[in-house]
């Protein structure tokens, strides 16, 4: 559990960006660590996006929040993460029409590898680290391998977004609610590849019953492109919802879970899933770790899928190999 009177040393990059503006102002409000909770607010952006920064905190100044002790803008790495304990790693370019996320590799892996190396040196020693920037899941692998002093664990991807969704797909086929559902779960990289899987979901403790050929011709690839559906509708990559998943995530991993969640960890090779591998698992929130659930058992359908996503994030991680030391 959160130290309730302790405050929080929040970094976030690319604070002048779409995600940034919608997740500050969650932050600052209580959202994440609990109203009790005080946080110092860092903005990390680079040196030409560092007014917008300064406008996004002039705003934050503005609205005042009871919770928020200090708010700084900087473009230095020192700085940015010197006793940081929550780090939302946003910054970092996203993709457009067309573009899958695994395209964007090039473009954002030097990011993280700089930024894990500044952590690794800068950060408290048991600072939670989410990495949202896409491809999410090979971004923080780069920052985890960069950290050696840190446990991998430390070090998440988002794929509660995906997890969200699977949840509200679910929801409005069956004309029910999310919060009516339990044991969902997205396994892989947060990519097409990604398996939404519904096998273990219960609907008020019942299992979940769906028809086959809606769950995997509509339900899994939904879900899977569904980044891509919102900028194809958009004109923009979601904000608002990833802001919001970037929250639940954070949230969960303080405060615990009871139901399972998804986030990407590293890989301790459950399931056959290669050790080191940042992977979206069922998952629960505990004494402020991630555990992988255990125990279950997966049809021939279930470990094809996930073999499938796997082999992707092995693809991207030999692909970024020169910035894993
Ligand atoms: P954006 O372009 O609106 O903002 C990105 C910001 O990052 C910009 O202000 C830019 O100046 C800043 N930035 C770039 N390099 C930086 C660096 N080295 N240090 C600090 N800041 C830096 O993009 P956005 O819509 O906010 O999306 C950000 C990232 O999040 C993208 O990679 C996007 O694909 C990803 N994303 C992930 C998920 C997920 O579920 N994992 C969901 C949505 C978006
Ligand atoms: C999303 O899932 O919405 C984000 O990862 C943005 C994208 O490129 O799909």
């Amino acid at each position: 559990m959160v130290d309730t009177q302790s405050t929080q040393r929040v970094t976030v990059t690319g604070a002048a960006g779409n995600i940034g503006y919608a997740l500050l102002f969650r932050i600052a409000s209580g959202d994440v660590f609990g109203a009790d909770v005080p946080v110092d607010l860092v903005l990390l952006e680079i040196e030409p996006a560092l007014p917008a920064a300064r406008g996004v905190a002039m705003e934050l100044a503005d609205s005042a929040f009871p919770l928020v002790r200090s708010i700084t803008v900087t473009a230095d790495l020192e700085e940015a993460f010197t006793g940081t304990t929550a780090a939302f790693l946003v910054g970092s370019r996203p993709r457009t029409k067309g573009m899958e996320r695994a395209d964007l590799l090039n473009a954002n892996a030097e990011i993280f590898s700089a930024q894990g190396k500044a952590l690794n040196q800068f950060a408290a020693r048991d600072v939670k680290v989410l990495v949202v920037g896409n491809p999410a899941n090979t971004n923080a692998l780069i920052a985890s391998r960069n950290a050696p002093d840190l446990d991998p664990q430390q070090f998440t991807a988002l794929m509660r977004l995906d997890h969200n969704r699977a949840l509200s797909q679910l929801a409005q086929h069956q004309g029910a609610q999310s919060v009516e559902y339990s044991q969902v779960a997205v396994w892989g990289n947060h990519s097409a590849s990604q398996f939404p899987d519904l096998t273990f979901a219960q609907r008020g403790g019942a299992p979940v019953e769906v028809e086959t050929s809606w769950y995997t011709e509509e339900f899994i690839p939904r879900v899977a492109k569904r980044g891509a559906e919102i900028i194809e509708v958009r004109g923009a990559s979601s904000a608002a919802s990833a802001a919001s998943a970037a929250v639940d995530h954070m949230h969960d991993w303080v405060h615990g879970t009871q139901d399972w969640r998804t986030a990407a960890v590293v890989s301790d090779g459950s399931y056959g899933v290669e050790e080191g591998l940042v992977c979206g698992f069922p998952t629960v929130a505990r004494d402020g770790r991630w555990h992988i659930v255990q125990g279950l058992e997966l049809s021939e359908f279930q470990q094809e899928r996930i073999a499938a996503s796997v082999a992707e994030l092995q693809a991207e991680r030999d692909a970024v190999a020169h910035l894993l030391p």
